[in-house]
C-alpha cells in the first residue's frame, strides 16, 4: 500500500531538516518517531525509522519497548552520538530514591550508558513498588507519598552523573510547572504534551516558549491512534472526523503536494515545536519525514480555525489525580472522560 500522495506537484518545497536548540543547548530534532504499542514491530521498525533519516526516538519506561528500541537502534547501524534519546520515568519510580534505579533499569533495556532527555511522564506520583498501577481492594489508585517536586530534585542530579543529558516533564498543567520553577533551580528543557490542530493550546504554549521550555507534541496526529477510540478516558470524543480527514488540511496539502498528516505535522513544526507521530508502516514513516516542509502563513491562519479543544489523552479518572486542571480541552470532564 502506498499514500495517495506521494506525487509531487508544482507548489512542492523543499524538505528541511529543522532542530532546535534546547535550554541545556543541546539540539533537538523537529522530527521524530513515537514507540508507543507495538511491541513485536518496535525493534525492526525503529531500525528502519533510523536508517531512513529520523534522528529523535521517543520511548518510555511503560511503554515495555525499552529493549526493542535498543537493539533496533544497535540493527540500525547509526551511531549512538547521532541519536536524540527520549525514555520517562513511569509514576511508581517517583520517590525520590527509586529515580537513579529507575533510569538504571531504562538505560541497561535501551543497551545505551546515556539517555539525552528524561521525561517525568505525568505530574501524579504512584506508590512506589514493582506494581504500575497500585490500587487498592475497591480499585482505587494508591498514590505516593513524595511530590513530583521531590522526583523532579531527584532526576536534577541525575544530570550531573552524564547519564541524563536534559530533563523535562510531561502531562503537566501550567500551574505545575510554575510549582517545578518556584521550587528547584533546573528550568526544564522540554514539556511532551498533546497538541494537533484540535488541540491548539495557543496561550500555553506562547508561556513555555517564554520560559524557554521547548514543546514537543505527541499524538500530533490527534484521533488517528485507535487507543483513543477503545480507551475509556476519550472514547466517545474520539469519534469525531479524524484530524487527517480535514477537508482544510486536504485542501492546503494538494497545494504543496502533502498529505493531510504532513500538513499536521508541519504545523506543529512551523510554531517551533516538535512532532512525534508513531507509526510502524513504511510509507507512513517515509510520508513523516518528509513533513518538514514551510507552510505559508495564510495556510497557518486556517489551520488555526480547527482548533476545538478536543483533548484525547486524559486519564484523569483512572488516575485519581485531575490532569490539566488550568489548560483548554478539559471543559467538559464527565466523570474524568472528555467531554
Ligand atoms: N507523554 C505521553 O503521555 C504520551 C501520550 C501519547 C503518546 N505519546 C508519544 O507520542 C507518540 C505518538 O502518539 P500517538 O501514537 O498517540 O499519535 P499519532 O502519532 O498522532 O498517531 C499514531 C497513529 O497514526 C497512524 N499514522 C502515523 N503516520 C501516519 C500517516 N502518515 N498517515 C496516516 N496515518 C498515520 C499510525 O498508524 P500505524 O500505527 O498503523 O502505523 C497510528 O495509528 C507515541 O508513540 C508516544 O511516543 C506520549
Amino acid at each position: 500500500m502506498s499514500s495517495a500522495y506521494q506525487q509531487p506537484s508544482a507548489r512542492t518545497l523543499t524538505t528541511r531538516a529543522t532542530s532546535y536548540t534546547l535550554n541545556t543547548g543541546a539540539r533537538i530534532p523537529a522530527l521524530g518517531f513515537g514507540t508507543f504499542q507495538d511491541p513485536d514491530s518496535q525493534e525492526d521498525t525503529v531500525a528502519r525509522a533510523l536508517q531512513k533519516g529520523m534522528r529523535l526516538i521517543d520511548t518510555a519506561r511503560v511503554y515495555d519497548v525499552e529493549e526493542q528500541v535498543g537493539r533496533g537502534i544497535k540493527k540500525s547501524g547509526v551511531p549512538r552520538k547521532d541519536i536524540f534519546l527520549g525514555t520517562k520515568l513511569w509514576c511508581n519510580d517517583y520517590h525520590p530514591e527509586d529515580v537513579e534505579r529507575a533510569l538504571d533499569d531504562s538505560l541497561r533495556d535501551l543497551d545505551t550508558s546515556y539517555v539525552d532527555l528524561l521525561l517525568m511522564h505525568y505530574p501524579c506520583t504512584f506508590k512506589r513498588g514493582p506494581d504500575r498501577f497500585p490500587r487498592d481492594a475497591n480499585g482505587r489508585m494508591i498514590h505516593g507519598e513524595t511530590t513530583y517536586v521531590d522526583t523532579w530534585k531527584a532526576m536534577e542530579k541525575l544530570t550531573k552523573t552524564g547519564k541524563v543529558k536534559a530533563i523535562g516533564v510531561s502531562n503537566f498543567s501550567k500551574g505545575e510547572i510554575e510549582t517545578l520553577l518556584k521550587e528547584s533551580s533546573t528550568v526544564p528543557a522540554v514539556h511532551q504534551m498533546e497538541v494537533h490542530p484540535y488541540l491548539q493550546q495557543n496561550e500555553f504554549n506562547e508561556w513555555l516558549r517564554e520560559k524557554g521550555i521547548h514543546v514537543v507534541q505527541f499524538s500530533p496526529l490527534g484521533n488517528m491512534n485507535e487507543f483513543y477510540r477503545q480507551t475509556g478516558w476519550s472514547k466517545e470524543i474520539a469519534h469525531m472526523t479524524r484530524v487527517i480527514d480535514q477537508p482544510i488540511l486536504k485542501e492546503i496539502g494538494q497545494k504543496y503536494g502533502k498529505s493531510p498528516a504532513q500538513v499536521a505535522l508541519a504545523w506543529g513544526i512551523n510554531k517551533a515545536r516538535s512532532v512525534i507521530p508513531k507509526s510502524v508502516v513504511d510509507w507512513q514513516i517515509e510520508e513523516n519525514l518528509s513533513a518538514d516542509f514551510e507552510l505559508e502563513s495564510d495556510d497557518m491562519a486556517r489551520i488555526a480555525t480547527l482548533d476545538m479543544k478536543a483533548r484525547f489523552n486524559d486519564p484523569s479518572l483512572d488516575y485519581e489525580w485531575r490532569l490539566y486542571s488550568d489548560l483548554e480541552g478539559i471543559e467538559g470532564t464527565m466523570r474524568g472522560r472528555t467531554h
